[in-house]
């Protein structure tokens, strides 16, 4: 390992961060036949540890606990769970650089985009803290007049999360935090890719006063986790962020036991950039939106559409500052761009950009695996992309960022809606009447106007079409864990 990682790690074990066990009842666990896992630094190659390689048997005992701690905890009063959840986010609050360190070792990203990404994961926390006291219900005026009618909100039950490598936490407390907060139980089944820094937030939750069996967490065989949270008819909803073609293999395997789903799928967000835009509003938020983690993210601008008057002041400007990125382990100072996050996640890249360059389009910056080795690739720029390429088609979830040129504002709408996906999509424009109309039109469940980052703790995060189902995040994101019960008093006169 690298002397930083090597020294980091070193520190975070001692310090009782690295866990290899994965976490039932309470309990710190091994697989039941001993098998582990490597987990990786993808910035260097190297085993930072290795960790149980769970399947089926491990799931079941994992969900029964869940089963047993949801009798107790569903009793609990709203302000208990809130306090609960409270200390929780205090706890990840005061733990943020090494749980930063810890995600940058599984996952590469940069330690500031780390250090970011703690902060975002317990704003959920907190989020979900204070809404656990919010769960109103309804009265609904009787239509006979002895009877009494009302609207209860319960938890769903025991919920299974299926979390992706990568946001390591934030996809986790965005899952867990507001399905503790109505009363649900979960158990987790974070990427075998990225364990450590679930295993770790697992951790403070049992410090945080969450009883044991709220939380489990299990990791290993993916198919044999995610058929065993299927198959029981005590996981009442399955929660999952990750790929269209696992989402939809889940949403399938759901249906044997009639479960709630939500899946917050793959993106093909557009980027359009008007001829009236803000040029350095539009660059800023153009290589926020690109470049985050990477270009590892489901709402990454995959298309960027630029108006023809634009299009080549946009394109030079772009690629200057695209150019002035340091890419390198993300200990290192100043590293804005990481590795990615395994070879396959290379080669995916590699073949989008022949696809794209043997049909005729051209790379202004970049293009290449990183000098560095590993899994570095250089952050690329490249024009003359057009919308039959793999790069419009399909989500590249790497630094590549392919520009579209377009004439009117009908062209750039029909070019952005053209896709199964409809996650987010971001306009640059300077035209108040514009940002309405063109936000209206595009088939997205968000829209950035002027802005390329728009996640937040308190606003909807979803997508429509093929990317999926149902809502994370903000006042929506509870209704994904409640069921709504219906009572009828009569002989009330
Ligand atoms: C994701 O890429 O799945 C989540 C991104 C975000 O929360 O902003």
């Amino acid at each position: 390992m690298s002397t930083d990682a090597q020294s980091v790690a070193a520190r975070l074990n001692s310090a009782g961060f690295i866990r290899s066990q994965g976490f039932i009842g309470g309990k710190w666990t091994d697989a039941y036949d001993g098998k582990t896992i490597e987990v990786t630094n993808p910035a260097t190659g190297e085993v930072i540890t290795n960790v149980s390689c769970m399947g089926g048997r491990e799931t079941n005992d994992a969900i029964a606990s869940a089963q047993d701690a949801f009798v107790s905890w569903s009793k609990q009063t709203a302000a208990e769970r809130s306090k609960c959840l409270r200390k929780w986010y205090d706890l990840i609050m005061a733990h943020k650089e090494e749980l930063g360190q810890l995600m940058t070792l599984e996952q590469g990203k940069p330690l500031k985009e780390a250090i970011g990404e703690v902060s975002y994961g317990a704003s959920f926390v907190e989020f979900y803290a204070e809404e656990a006291k919010r769960i109103y219900g309804d009265i609904i005026p009787a239509t006979l007049p002895d009877r009494r009618l009302f609207v209860l909100k319960q938890p769903v039950g025991v919920v299974g999360a299926i979390t992706p490598w990568n946001f390591p936490l934030a996809m986790i407390t965005r899952k867990v935090a507001p399905a503790l907060a109505c009363g649900c139980t979960v158990v987790i089944k974070p990427s075998e890719l990225t364990p450590l820094t679930a295993l770790a937030a697992a951790e403070l939750s049992i410090q945080a006063g969450i009883p044991p069996g709220a939380v489990n967490v299990v990791m290993g065989n993916a198919s044999d986790i995610g058929e065993a949270l299927l198959a029981s008819p005590q996981v009442r909803k399955i929660t999952f962020t990750g790929s269209t073609a696992v989402g939809k293999k889940l949403m399938a395997g759901a249906a044997s036991t009639v479960k709630k789903v939500s899946l917050e799928l793959g993106g093909n967000a557009p980027c359009i950039i008007f001829d009236d835009a803000d040029l350095d509003v539009a660059l800023k938020g153009t290589l926020a939106t690109k470049f985050r983690n990477s270009g590892q993210t489901c709402v990454c601008a995959n298309r960027i559409l630029v108006q023809e008057g634009i299009y080549d002041k946009f394109a030079n400007a772009f690629s200057n500052a695209v150019s002035s990125m340091k890419v390198g382990d993300g200990f290192g100072e100043g590293v804005v761009q990481g590795p990615l996050i395994n070879d396959a996640a290379v080669h995916k890249v590699e073949s989008f950009l022949q696809d794209a360059i043997s049909k005729g389009a051209k790379v202004l910056i970049g293009g290449k695996r990183h000098s560095l080795g590993m899994t570095f690739f250089e952050p690329t720029v490249i024009t003359d992309v057009k919308s039959e390429m793999l790069l419009s088609r399909e989500e590249v979830f790497g630094p590549i960022a392919p520009l579209l040129k377009f004439k009117t504002e009908e062209e750039a709408i029909r070019m952005a809606n053209d896709t199964n996906a409809g996650l987010a999509a971001y306009i640059f424009t300077s035209s108040i009447k514009r940002s309405w109309r063109v936000s209206e039109a595009l088939e997205y469940g968000l829209v950035g106007v002027n802005e390329g980052l728009i996640s937040t703790e308190v606003a909807p995060f979803g997508g429509v079409k093929q990317s999926g189902l149902g809502r994370e995040g903000s006042k929506y994101g509870m209704d994904e864990y409640l069921e709504i019960k219906y009572i009828c008093l009569g002989n009330m006169s």
